[in-house]
């Protein structure tokens, strides 16, 4: 979800709207502002996107305020509707409240409070706090009522608060849900996330987890939960405002392919080392006797990043030879893990914030596991709960499918194998030719993407599939997983991995000629093992799309998708965004919104 509010001298409201429109990649089930005019708070909600919101407003009359608060929700507790929008109000309509994050005592405090009389009027969490915070409003601050009422919550929150009687402050609280104020010149922003206020200011500040702040047009007061104040210095982000912008691009997916080239080199600069054939990752912390004494490997990530992360356990096997492998994030937190001191975890994600992957980090460090973060936000959650690791530099995400910071999660772990390879058994000629292939990634993939048009007319001829089925086995089996999930979430076309050799035992039964099969043929030592994987497929009528770098005997696929030659521990990078390409295309002739796929939001911040 998305948080923005706005207090300074200029109208709220388009700022407001416009602050959404930059958060909407984060949710777009409704959205909804809350602005102060003469002592009465106006609400506008509108369910779906918000452009919705935009019509609603445009039909009513305008509402000059200096002062507001906005949300775009993706949906948790309660159906997305008009009525359970954000932002809620307490009964006596004085208190306006937009939050992110779930309220995991939600149940017994809305009993409470209808016992107590209240008439809840949404059937969500976030309702909880206008009431809260009503009742506790007396003769002290804002910020005093906003601190009892939070101190009554158990969960997550990154919360922004309007009171009608107060026209000139916002409180905002934050617990595992990001809150930035943006600094400007007069004026003040407050968001969940930079992307809603780099247009108008670099200068922010970031709450910390269990700290609150009242924010003025000229000012800003932080404090803890149990008010002390804490002291702030304002940063200045190095994203720039262009970043969020589509620049000529069609869509933001399509941009963020695009970058991929310059986004892996970011991700390469001054890590490689040719003198000793390894790579340097100084956020790691750890020092060559450490490396040594990892036993084993375990990435945790959820959707792309849990892929990445099969891809990353390849490379540290293959190149580092000790027993390496990937689990959903989700999963692990769940089934009460052995904790093995020896274990190197590595948890994954894009934003930071993802919930999963953030409670899978915090049950390992109670258990005194060894955890370092593989994160693209600098100073997200997951990048401050493991303390070390190594950024993605892939520069802000907007599109909801991962592409240019799962392709830097995949070549961060392709370094990281090299680094705990070249303290063990890699040679330096092995070293070398990693690192050779790695330098040549970026030229790989701009290869890649001048496929485009071929890789359109593929899309083009298989886009009345109703099914597809993706294939491919050791290295290439994440990379079928990736390209069955990419083509499911954009797409809505039903897709569905499986390992080459998996084929006969079972989804053999459902190749006929409507069941186009993607097949994943590296030239490399299974080539002939997927060669007999197409002609299985061939022999019972199925379509064959094969993604390859090979050269394939004549008749064998009905398509081919070409990709250059690389190192062949490599070759799941370049393969993944031949696979990107193929999904974005099949959705855009499909007519779907690529950048904003139903029912999905691009950080899951709830469980
Ligand atoms: C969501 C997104 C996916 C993403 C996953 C993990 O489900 O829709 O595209 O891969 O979260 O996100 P993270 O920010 O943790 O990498």
């Amino acid at each position: 979800c998305g948080i923005v509010g706005y207090v300074g001298d200029r109208d709220a409201t388009p700022v407001l709207v416009e602050g959404l429109h930059r958060l909407e990649y984060r949710g777009y089930d409704s959205a909804g502002v809350a602005v102060l005019r003469k002592g009465k708070l106006v609400v506008t909600k509108a369910a779906g996107r918000v452009q919705e919101l935009r019509d609603r407003l445009a039909e009513s009359a305008p509402v000059a305020s200096t002062i507001g608060i906005a949300h775009t929700r993706w949906a948790t507790h309660g159906e997305p509707s008009d009525r359970n929008a954000h932002p809620h109000l307490d009964a006596a309509g004085r208190i306006a409240v937009v939050h992110n994050g779930i309220i995991e005592n939600a149940e017994p405090l809305r009993a409470r409070l209808t016992a107590e009389g209240v008439e809840l009027a949404s059937d969500t969490d976030t309702e909880v706090f206008a009431h809260l915070i009503a009742a506790e409003l007396g003769t002290g601050s804002l910020e005093d009522a906003v601190r009892a009422a939070v101190r009554q919550v158990e969960g997550t929150y990154g919360l922004v608060v309007l009171d009608r009687t107060r026209p000139d402050e916002l409180v905002v609280a934050r617990n595992g849900s990001p809150i930035v104020l943006g600094i400007g010149d007069g004026e003040m922003y407050v968001a969940s996330d930079v992307a809603a206020l780099v247009h108008h200011t670099q200068r922010v500040v970031f709450l910390d987890d269990g700290e609150l702040a009242t924010v003025k047009a000229n000012e800003y007061r932080t404090s803890t939960l149990e008010a002390r104040r804490t002291s702030k210095q304002p940063t200045t982000v190095d994203v720039l405002a262009d970043d969020y912008e589509l620049g000529g691009f069609p869509d933001f997916m399509r941009k963020e392919m695009a970058e991929q080239p310059e986004a892996v080199e970011r991700a390469l600069r001054g890590r490689l080392d040719e003198r000793f054939a390894t790579a340097h990752l100084g956020g790691l912390g750890l020092d060559a006797m450490a490396l040594r004494a990892v036993r084993r490997v375990k990435f945790l990530g959820c959707g792309s990043a849990y892929y990445a992360g099969q891809m990353g356990a390849t490379l540290v096997e293959e190149l580092a030879r000790i027993p390496a492998d990937a689990e959903p994030a989700s999963e692990f937190r769940y089934r009460n893990p052995v904790v093995d001191p020896d274990t190197l975890y590595v948890a994954i994600s894009q934003s930071g914030e993802t919930l999963d992957t953030l409670a899978a980090v915090q049950e390992l460090r109670r258990k005194g596991g060894r955890v370092i973060g593989a994160v693209n936000v600098v100073g997200s959650a997951v990048a401050r709960e493991c303390g070390s690791g190594v950024f993605l530099h892939a520069g802000p995400e907007v599109s909801v499918a991962s592409t240019k910071a799962m392709t830097n999660m995949t070549v961060s772990f392709a370094m990281l194998a090299l680094l705990l390879g070249r303290v063990r058994d890699l040679s330096a000629s092995s070293g070398a030719r990693i690192v050779n292939g790695l330098r040549a990634l970026p030229e790989h993939i701009e290869q890649v993407l001048g496929t485009d048009d071929a890789v359109r007319e593929v899309a083009r001829h298989y886009s009345k599939a109703t099914h597809m089925f993706f294939l491919g086995r050791v290295r290439g089996w994440p990379v079928a997983r990736e390209g069955a999930q990419k083509l499911k979430e954009i797409s809505y076309v039903h897709a569905e991995a499986y390992q080459s050799a998996e084929l006969k035992h079972g989804p053999l039964a459902l190749i006929d000629p409507d069941m186009p099969s993607v097949v994943v043929v590296p030239d490399d030592e299974l080539l002939s093992k997927n060669l007999s994987t197409m002609e299985q497929i061939k022999a019972r009528g199925g379509p064959v799309i094969a993604v390859t770098n090979a050269d394939l005997p004549d008749g064998l696929a009905d398509h081919v998708i070409r990709v250059p030659r690389g190192e062949p521990e490599l070759d799941p990078i370049v393969f993944t965004i031949a696979l990107q390409m193929l999904a974005y295309h099949l959705a855009v002739e499909l007519g779907r919104d690529v950048d904003k796929p139903r029912n999905l939001a691009k950080s899951v911040t709830v469980e």
